[in-house]
């Protein structure tokens, strides 16, 4: 049993607390009430970010105490959104958010995973047709194995996760969030991945 802090309790968070829960863990989810992220991170070993990309940079630097020596795994997008309300452009073209969490808060160590999927895959991988692919992207191998066990214990079987290597390779998986508006608009709200088919 891991002490995990979720911050955000919308569809990611909630969704994330609730299997993290079922699978025996101890989740402290925080909302947006002041203190609340502070305190569920301070007594958590591993920190999930599900609140909206677009602030997370900032919300997660005042954290920095609270984050020291813990994992934080990050599955938000940071995203502008168009005017149907679904993402449109990368906030950090060039780079990712998963990178500046890292320059940001380099005694924390960030795992990027899961932002290339709609929230149900997330914690009923296999209810796809086909296999889904969840990747890892981070520099710690410790923290990485640490989120693929996190991963297992979610229904992902250990071959349909695959470790992309350090953190700069978040900056594909936060990419593809460009595909999501376009297939939303094709098949809509149908819960898809992004995924590697071999
Ligand atoms: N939805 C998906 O399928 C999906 C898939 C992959 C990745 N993601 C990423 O996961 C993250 C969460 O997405 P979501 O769909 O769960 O969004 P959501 O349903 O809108 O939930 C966002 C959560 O963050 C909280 N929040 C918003 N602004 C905040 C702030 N300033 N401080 C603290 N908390 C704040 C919201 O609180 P309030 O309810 O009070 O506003 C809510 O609990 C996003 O970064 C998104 O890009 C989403």
């Amino acid at each position: 049993m891991t002490p995990i802090a979720v911050l955000g309790n919308g569809r990611v968070g909630g969704n994330l607390a609730a299997a993290l829960t079922r699978a025996g863990h101890e989740v402290t989810v925080a909302d947006r009430a002041p203190g609340a992220a502070a305190d569920a991170a301070r007594r958590a070993r591993i920190v999930i970010n599900a609140t909206p990309g677009a602030g997370s940079l900032e919300r997660l630097v005042a954290l920095r105490e609270e984050l020291r020596g813990k994992i934080l795994v990050d599955v938000s997008n940071a995203t502008t959104d168009g005017p149907d309300g679904l993402p449109a452009d990368l906030i950090h073209p060039g780079s990712s958010l998963a990178e500046r969490l890292q320059e940001a808060l380099p005694e924390t160590h960030v795992v990027k995973t899961l932002n290339t999927m709609l929230f149900p895959v997330m914690t009923a991988p296999d209810t796809l047709t086909q296999p889904p692919t969840a990747f890892l992207s981070g520099e710690d191998p410790q923290a990485k194995q640490t989120v693929r066990e996190l991963l297992t214990d979610l229904g992902w079987h250990k071959e349909w996760i695959t470790d992309l290597g350090g953190i700069r390779t978040a900056r594909a998986t936060e990419a593809a969030i460009l595909f999501v508006p376009h297939v939303i608009r094709t098949t809509g709200f149908t819960p898809f991945a992004i995924s590697i088919a071999r």
